[in-house]
């Protein structure tokens, strides 16, 4: 018996063109991910990442294959699944709190107050209520977006390479921030990345995509406790076998004498 909240993705195929008849672009991809997984989708720029993430969001129809939360078929985007995009798409001219509010569908208005608020707090962004987004560092505004998701309680939430605009530390900090919201929140997070370091750190799994057209490569587990040591032995041998998959050795492989 399936649990509650179990994404399946069935047979997925999606082409472009004519009748979906001309550029293929993910053939025959399945996947079931668990409720309350961490997964990674890694693989080169172009491999369909983006598109698998708009198809399981439900913002494109047109496909083969099935996808189905608790054995129902997707039919367009609904609250049950958010999605953070790499640009954060926060609205210039409205505050924090009103960007937030924008996502949240279905509340009154004292309830609504209440879940912006909770949501800010959430994310680490309380006392910023009011600022506009030219006031916000890079990784606030991922924030603001994460909280903006969030705000309806998806049981899944997809990230398309979201923290891939900030800078390194920034990211380090924001890989800790999502862990917790992520343990917290007990949700399903699908996140689309190119940083190695990060689908380790993060992920339950990771998915290797191979290109043109996409389909799923390898799916490889990370069995370290959390929080995970990035400079630890074990998390540095994952890293050289996901390397590998995308055929890229480091020099000396494995060469850590003691
Ligand atoms: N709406 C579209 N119409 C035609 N081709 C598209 C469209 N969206 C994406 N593609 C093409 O599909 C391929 C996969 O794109 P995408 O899913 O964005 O890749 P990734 O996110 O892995 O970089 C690319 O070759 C891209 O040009
Ligand atoms: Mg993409």
């Amino acid at each position: 018996m399936e649990k509650l909240g179990t994404l399946k993705v069935n047979s997925l195929s999606k082409g472009f063109g004519p009748k979906g008849q001309g550029l293929k672009v993910l053939d025959d991809v399945n996947l079931t991910v668990e409720p309350g997984e961490f997964i990674s989708i890694v693989g080169q720029s172009g491999c369909g990442k983006t598109t698998f993430l708009r198809l399981v969001v439900g913002l494109e129809s047109d496909y083969q294959g099935e996808i189905l939360l608790d054995g129902k078929r997707l039919n367009g985007p609904d609250l049950e699944r958010g999605v953070v995009f790499q640009d954060h798409r926060l609205l210039p001219w409205l505050t924090v709190e009103k960007n937030v509010g924008l996502g949240l569908k279905n509340a009154g208005k004292g309830e609504a107050r209440r879940k912006v608020q909770e949501h800010i707090e959430l994310v680490g962004l309380k006392g910023y209520e009011k600022h506009y987004p030219h006031q916000l560092s890079g990784g606030m505004s991922q924030r603001a977006a994460i909280a903006r998701a969030l705000v309806n309680r998806p049981q899944i939430l997809m990230l398309d390479e979201p923290l891939g605009a900030l800078d390194a530390l920034t990211r380090m900090y924001m890989h800790q921030e999502l862990e917790r919201i992520w343990r917290q929140e007990g949700i399903t997070m699908i996140m689309v990345t190119h940083d190695m370091d990060e689908a380790i750190f993060l992920s339950d799994r990771v998915v290797i995509m191979s290109s043109r057209p996409g389909t799923i490569k390898k799916i490889m587990p990370v069995k370290l406790a959390r929080p995970r040591d990035r400079a630890s032995i074990e998390f540095a041998r994952i890293k050289e076998e996901l390397l590998e998959e995308f055929h890229l050795h480091t020099e000396t492989p494995f060469a850590y004498s003691i």
